[in-house]
């Protein structure tokens, strides 16, 4: 037996089965009750947006919806914050470049 616990052992969490999302097209399992950030962890992805001016990778910061670090693009929509928004089945999750509204200009 592992001597490694996980945040469900911790919790003695008993989640439902797991759905599928999408991260950049590549599938990836979210168990209910997960917010964004919590699956693409889960899936080992720490990094979803680049900054505007130098294109540094971010991801989870403050985890409480306060530092904006998170910001990835939900099913097209743009600027949602990974840390705050719950996970549904069949989400589309895609890497945020800059603003998430380059495409626009
Ligand atoms: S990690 Fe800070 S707002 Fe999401």
């Amino acid at each position: 037996m592992s001597d490694r616990r996980t945040p469900l052992d911790l919790v003695r969490a008993e989640p439902g089965p797991a759905y599928t999302a999408t991260f950049d097209g590549r599938e990836i399992q979210v168990l209910p009750g997960q917010t964004v950030a919590a699956a693409l962890w889960s899936a080992g992805v720490t990094s979803w947006r680049t900054t505007r001016r130098t294109g540094e990778p971010r991801g989870v910061f403050c985890g409480i919806g306060v530092c904006f670090d998170c910001l990835v693009t939900v099913n097209g929509r743009p600027n949602q914050r990974a840390c705050l928004v719950p996970a549904e089945p069949g989400d589309a999750i895609t890497t945020q470049e800059g603003t998430g509204h380059d495409e626009l200009r």
